[in-house]
């Protein structure tokens, strides 16, 4: 910056005094050229008045009268003098100041005298420089002598070196001025600025502060601010992956954030494209009036998925559901999303209604559904469903080969239920593509599946993944029981896997979670103290009508399978049984209705509300009421502050694969209060080993544990929350893709197991 105002000072004087030079010469030259169009206009006036009576005098023959002439006329400002001469050049007459200056005949007087009229001169008598007008003189039309007016003109250069002296002194004024503004504008403008930036990205360089904060004031340079900000964010950025990194080391742990699922992403599928394939779409677009809407179904697949798309911008084929879902689409069926960022592509595929109803509310909701999930509801197998569960996976399998057509090994990941058969279908055609399905809801043991007429071509389509997974280990063991009933295969219990038409598939557990990070976790910003989860209460509880003490929180699918009517007796139970609460506990169910075009689901919907009126009108007195029941269906925004604000939190499925809300209720509770009272019929049940485990058909061990939550010491609520907590941190929603996609990745292809033998039997033929 010195260097900068030095180079500015120096470029300023030069520049400044070289015009102002310029300037003043140009004024000098003007003074001068005034001053002498002055004193010759005064020379020749002179001139004009003095040779008349010059003349006169010279032809009166008076040398006297001459002298007089020349000493009347010869004192005016300036005048040296004047003097006459004879036409030899001989001095006639001399005025006395010039006499002693001018001693000979100046050569301007015989030119005069020559060319018959006035003739100018500049000149010099030693050092003084004078002015000299010569002028004949006439004897009626003969020219008899010559007149000299002669005039000191040492006053035209005093004046003019005047003017450069004036000149020199605005020129130093100006300068300073000019020099000085200058800097003051380098200062403020340029200088302070950068000063004030350097000193910003040094505290954001040494981590003194975030980039969240504000950059310093940098308007007359905003690319540079934007790009500073950029760089900012990507320092920070970098720097808590780097400490991230160094914790992993240092703790040995494997801590997964959405970063790092991204690069392992790009590592393990090392360009090769990633395409997800599930019944249900994340985005749905759905027409109100004259607007279309976009929906997100509330579904814990889309929650869990979404992370994986976005870290690899993969593809995404699913069901186009929405009403409005074919306005918004390409000439491909293909539409990017997030609609308000969007990071990956959703590939929609269209079915008819009799196609979805045979497969979606058919074969796989009325009878893979309850086939899988053991809670009483009697699975119901129809051909005709069969049928357009078969036809619809090959539709989708179209679909899908029509995504991967020009992509070398694609690594397709197939979700659910719904896509039994997938798995084989695309290996048929593109074997060296990389399947995986993952299984999101249990696996029942073998006599249970059994009852499916069609089970054996199931196991058989799942069986042409390279990988298949389900949430916890119990899953994957009754999966491989029943391959081991039903298809002709090798089962390897050491490595769990099974061989099947000389292709291997890995059976593993990949416990699903949510998105809670070790920044969320050390994260205190959001912590809640207890007066504010308090006052949360009271307001939330005011939002909905209701006067309570306490609070407690459901959300669910309005599904069978979630035990809410169980849930609900248990809450009746337990204001029967510990009546103190009567007038103080409410609980709020946010329940979204589901699949209600099947009568199982209809029914169910009614039954929950008829059960919420029945308990809400035997207890209820006052502003107070037992149960909330909040039927539709809410944003993760809107569930959360329930989350926040609740006494505990109630999952109390029959049956459940994981049971996703258990856990975002844990992420949500960034205070470490609240209670999870937890079926022990999900698969959370298996990590969550701190919520209060309970059977869901054992209605009084769950009005207990309500009891126990709402009775716990603070302590002992804040320990198991942390805990669990740090469970869930540890094995997120980034380790669960990064675990499957990296599995699935190493997976050989086309490796038969008895290759081997062959090979040695070769060799002994040999
Ligand atoms: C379960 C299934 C998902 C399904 C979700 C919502 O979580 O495993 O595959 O998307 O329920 O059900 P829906 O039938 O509405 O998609």
């Amino acid at each position: 910056m010195r260097l900068l105002s030095i180079r500015l000072i120096v470029s300023l004087i030069v520049g400044i005094t070289l015009v102002s030079f310029g300037f003043s010469y140009y004024e000098v030259l003007a003074k001068k050229r005034s001053l002498r169009t002055d004193l010759e206009g005064r020379a020749e006036m002179l001139g004009e008045s003095l040779v008349g009576n010059v003349e006169r005098a010279w032809n009166n023959g008076s040398q006297k009268d001459l002298q007089k002439v020349l000493q009347r006329f010869g004192s005016r400002e300036s005048l040296l003098g004047v003097a006459v001469y004879n036409r030899q050049g001989g001095l006639v007459a001399i005025s006395p100041a010039l006499a002693k200056t001018l001693t000979v005949s100046p050569a301007a007087v015989s030119q005069a005298m020559n060319d018959g009229h006035q003739d100018a001169v500049y000149d010099r008598v030693g050092d003084l420089p004078i002015h000299i007008l010569a002028l004949p003189v006439r004897r009626q039309d003969e020219i008899v002598g010559g007149l000299a007016i002669v005039h000191d003109v040492s006053y035209i250069r005093s004046q003019s070196v005047q003017v450069w002296r004036e000149s020199f002194v605005r020129v130093l004024v100006q300068m300073f001025l000019i020099v000085l503004i200058t800097l003051l504008i380098v200062r403020w403008s340029i200088t302070g600025p950068i000063a004030r930036a350097a000193l910003w990205m040094r505290a954001l360089r040494t981590g003194k502060i975030s980039f969240r904060n504000a950059p310093p004031d940098l308007a007359e340079f905003r690319p540079l601010a934007r790009e500073f900000a950029t760089l900012a964010e990507s320092l920070t950025n970098a720097r808590s992956a780097a400490e991230n990194e160094a914790r992993l080391r240092d703790t040995a742990q494997s801590l997964w954030t959405a970063d790092r699922l991204a690069v392992q992403l790009r590592m393990r599928l090392n360009d090769r494209h990633l395409f997800v394939v599930s019944n249900r779409e994340p985005y749905m677009h759905q027409r109100n009036g004259k607007n279309i809407e976009v929906v997100v179904p509330p579904s814990g697949l889309v929650t869990a998925l979404e992370p994986v798309l976005d870290a690899c911008d993969g593809t995404w084929i699913a069901h186009g559901s929405g009403n409005a879902d074919a306005e918004v689409i390409d000439a491909h069926d293909r539409i990017r999303v997030p609609p308000d960022d969007p990071r990956y592509t959703l590939r929609r595929v269209w079915l008819t209604k009799e196609e979805e109803e045979g497969y979606y509310y058919g074969f796989a909701n009325e009878g893979l559904w309850p086939l899988c999930h053991i809670a009483h509801t009697r699975p119901l197998f129809r051909a005709g469903d069969w049928q357009a569960y078969q036809d619809v996976n090959r539709k989708f399998t179209d679909a899908v080969l029509e995504e991967i057509a020009d992509v070398e090994k694609p690594v397709v990941l197939v979700q659910d239920y719904h896509f039994a058969l997938m798995p084989r279908l695309i290996k048929e055609k593109r074997p060296d593509a990389r399947v995986a399905i993952f299984w999101h809801i249990p696996w029942p043991n073998p006599e249970a599946f059994g009852i499916c007429p069609w089970q054996k071509q199931l196991v058989d389509g799942l069986l042409g993944a390279d990988l298949i997974g389900f949430h916890i280990q119990s899953h994957c063991n009754n999966f491989l029981h029943t391959v081991d009933r039903v298809v002709e295969s090798r089962v390897d219990w050491e490595h769990f896997s099974v061989l099947r038409k000389d292709h291997r598939t890995l059976v593993h557990p990949f416990p699903i979670s949510v998105a809670l990070t070790a920044d969320d976790v050390d994260d205190t910003t959001n912590a809640l103290n207890a007066s504010k989860a308090n006052s949360d209460r009271a307001s939330l509880m005011r939002s909905l009508g209701v006067e309570a003490m306490y609070m407690g929180v459901g959300v669910d699918r309005v599904d069978y399978t979630k035990g809410i009517l169980e849930r609900f007796l248990a809450i009746e139970r337990f204001l029967e049984k510990y009546p103190s609460y009567q007038g103080k506990f409410t609980f709020v169910q946010i329940g979204a209705p589901s699949r209600t075009h099947i009568k199982r689901y209809h029914d169910l919907l009614a039954e929950v509300e008829a059960e919420t009126e029945r308990i809400n009108w035997r207890f209820q007195s006052g502003n107070w009421k037992p149960i909330v029941f909040l039927k539709r269906q809410h944003s993760h925004e809107e569930i959360l502050p329930f989350y926040q604000a609740a006494d505990l939190c109630l999952v109390t499925s029959l049956h459940d694969g994981m049971n996703l809300v258990a856990k975002e209720f844990l992420a949500a509770r960034h205070d470490e209060r609240g209670v999870l009272i937890l079926s022990q019929f999900t698969g959370a049940a298996r990590e969550l080993r701190d919520a209060l485990l309970v059977n869901p058909y054992d209605i009084d061990q769950t009005a207990d544990a309500i009891r126990a939550a709402l009775e716990m010491a603070p302590e002992d609520k804040q320990l198991r929350v942390h805990r669990m907590r740090q469970l869930i941190k540890d094995r997120n929603i980034y380790r669960w893709a990064g675990d499957l996609i990296t599995e699935l990745c190493d997976v050989r292809l086309d490796e038969p197991e008895d290759s081997h033998d062959k090979f040695r039997s070769s060799v002994s033929a040999a």
